[in-house]
């Protein structure tokens, strides 16, 4: 007897992407904000959220809060833990995807090389790259979580726009500047190009 005839062929299909979509009337996208700490990207996120809910449609926000402190709470910041930051959330962001879900991602994501590979790994029909591009300036007048000042003292190394690098992405598919924009004013560009994505008129 060879191996393979052990193998037993499943006769039922396994339920596809397709399906889900169909099932939940919407078609799954990645939505990834990058920009500098205190930029205004989760916070844009979760009202965008709010807004497609509010619509019908099913969406799961993916930000440090939930992330960080979970399946990637024994990463730190240096370049490899970030990268290995990024790959482990757009592979479970690809799973979301799968599900038909709208994923929505609000990490720094300081690279064009971290940003690529989740683009890779998510596929890049299904990644929309958001440049949440406040300056660091407004960032570190703001300094939400006190950081910006303790990285300035030396506490913190490493610390993403005064330690460490932030490459500005060469052509997002929308750019927010949060010290301009009202958050509701943000939300409403979003939802222009997220919409019809989909498969919504706005
Ligand atoms: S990323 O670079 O790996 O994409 P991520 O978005 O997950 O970063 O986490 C950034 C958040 O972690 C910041 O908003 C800040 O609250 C906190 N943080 C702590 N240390 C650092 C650091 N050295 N650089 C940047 N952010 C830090």
């Amino acid at each position: 007897m060879k191996e393979s005839d052990n193998i037993y062929p499943i006769f039922d299909r396994i339920m596809t992407r397709r399906d889900k979509e169909e099932l939940l009337k919407q078609r799954g996208v990645m939505i990834w904000f990058t920009g500098l700490s205190g930029s205004g990207k989760s916070t844009v996120a979760i009202a965008l959220e709010r807004e497609l809910h509010k619509r019908g449609l099913l969406c799961r926000v993916l930000d440090g809060d939930n992330i960080r402190t979970g399946i990637n709470n024994n990463l730190g910041f240096s370049e490899a833990d970030r990268v290995e930051n990024i790959r482990r959330i757009a592979e479970v962001a690809k799973l979301f995807i799968d599900t038909g879900i709208i994923t929505i991602a609000a990490f720094i994501s300081p690279s064009a090389k971290i940003r690529k590979m989740a683009a890779d790994i998510i596929g890049t029909d299904d990644f929309l790259e958001i440049f949440v591009s406040t300056p660091l300036e407004e960032c570190e007048r703001r300094d939400v979580k006190g950081l910006y000042a303790r990285a300035r003292r030396g506490e913190i190394s490493n610390f993403t726009g005064i330690s460490a690098p932030f490459e500005a992405p060469e052509h997002p598919a929308l750019t927010l500047d949060t010290s301009k924009l009202s958050v509701e004013e943000s939300v409403r560009l979003l939802l222009e190009l997220v919409l019809p994505k989909v498969g919504r008129g706005v």
